[in-house]
């Protein structure tokens, strides 16, 4: 009874409140599909505000599971430049292409299909088969945890494990408007039960909530540490230009643009110059100019300069801004 009236009250909360958001815009079964599926990868790493003029660029661009499909690498990754986490952009494409061959077209409406698709995990399938095709779903994303966590006031070790969150979701209840709930309990997550100084008189399910009751909203993390990594990276200078080299080496940025690069895997006495946080590293990185006659293959030589011509990733971009001014 109780889950009956929660799921109304946010329901309501939702339709005086939600943010208009690109991918909410009301437009037809296919589209919903499409801008669903290019807005759960998009927001998989990187937040609404973020993703907002990327998400207007890429559908205007590649405006069906069609063109996406058949764009070239060149272009996609033009499209994904900024964004960050590549490998979501390549996969996106090879879902498209799946969806093609296996799925005459259209985006599977059931989990066991959707999670054979490139880059579809647990949570975006959850996501897609409730904002996309409106079946009783609730994806358990950063906002929703905090929800839960703090509603029902998960403490305990045990009791913020992955496994045993998605067991008390339930305790949203069920409702008829799957789409609206899934994304009504995200924004409830993201406008209300904020990180920091959650709203509580604007709470639509504050009565309920234990944390407002022990005024303690203190929410315990379940750590998981970014790993340490150290890098040299060797600058090659001549003139004003840099030698950059396509990756084959690493898993991350895979075969996009990058200074050449060392991974050392016990240094002593390590200086970094720059500290990067990517693809779950903790990247340290170490810069060396070099001048000897070393050849790499897939190099190429650009002005430092010049940088906003040049199609480079921001990991780039930024070790250039560095070597500029320093
Ligand atoms: N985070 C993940 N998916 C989202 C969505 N559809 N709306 C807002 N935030 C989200």
């Amino acid at each position: 009874m109780k889950e009956k009236i929660i799921t109304k009250k946010i329901l309501k909360w939702y339709d005086l409140n939600k943010r208009p958001l690109p991918w909410r815009k009301k437009v037809s079964v296919e589209k919903k599909q499409y801008y669903t599926l290019i807005s759960e990868f998009m927001l998989q790493q990187t937040q609404v505000i973020t993703v907002i003029p990327f998400f207007n660029r890429f559908i205007k661009n590649l405006p069906s599971i069609n063109s996406l499909a058949k764009v070239s690498e060149k272009k996609l990754i033009k499209l994904w430049e900024g964004l960050g986490y590549y490998s979501r952009a390549r996969n996106l494409k090879k879902s498209a292409q799946v969806i093609l061959k296996n799925f005459d077209g259209k985006l599977p409406d059931n989990f066991e299909d959707l999670i054979t698709l490139p880059g579809i995990g647990n949570y975006t399938a959850n996501a897609i088969l409730a904002i996309a095709f409106n079946k009783p779903y609730i994806p358990l994303d950063g906002n929703i945890e905090r929800v839960l966590k703090r509603y029902l006031y998960l403490k305990k070790d045990k009791e913020i494990q992955k496994d045993y969150l998605l067991q008390k979701k339930i305790v949203f209840g069920k409702t008829l408007r799957s789409s609206d709930y899934a994304q009504a309990l995200m924004e409830l997550g993201a406008l209300i039960c904020k990180p920091n100084n959650p709203i509580c008189a604007q709470c639509p399910i504050i009565k309920n909530c234990k944390s407002y009751k022990k005024k303690d909203f203190s929410l315990i993390k379940n750590i998981k540490k970014n790993k340490d990594k150290y890098f040299v990276l060797k600058v090659y200078k001549k003139n004003q230009r840099y030698l950059l080299i396509k990756n084959k080496k690493f898993n991350f940025l895979k075969n996009l643009t990058i200074f050449p690069m060392e991974e050392l895997s016990n240094p002593k006495n390590f200086n970094k110059n720059l500290n990067f946080k990517m693809s779950n590293m903790n990247m340290n990185i170490k810069i060396e100019y070099s001048n000897d006659n070393k050849k790499f293959p897939y190099s190429y030589w650009v002005d430092g300069t010049k940088m906003n011509s040049y199609m480079l990733p921001s990991f780039t971009k930024k070790i250039v801004q560095y070597l500029e001014k320093n």
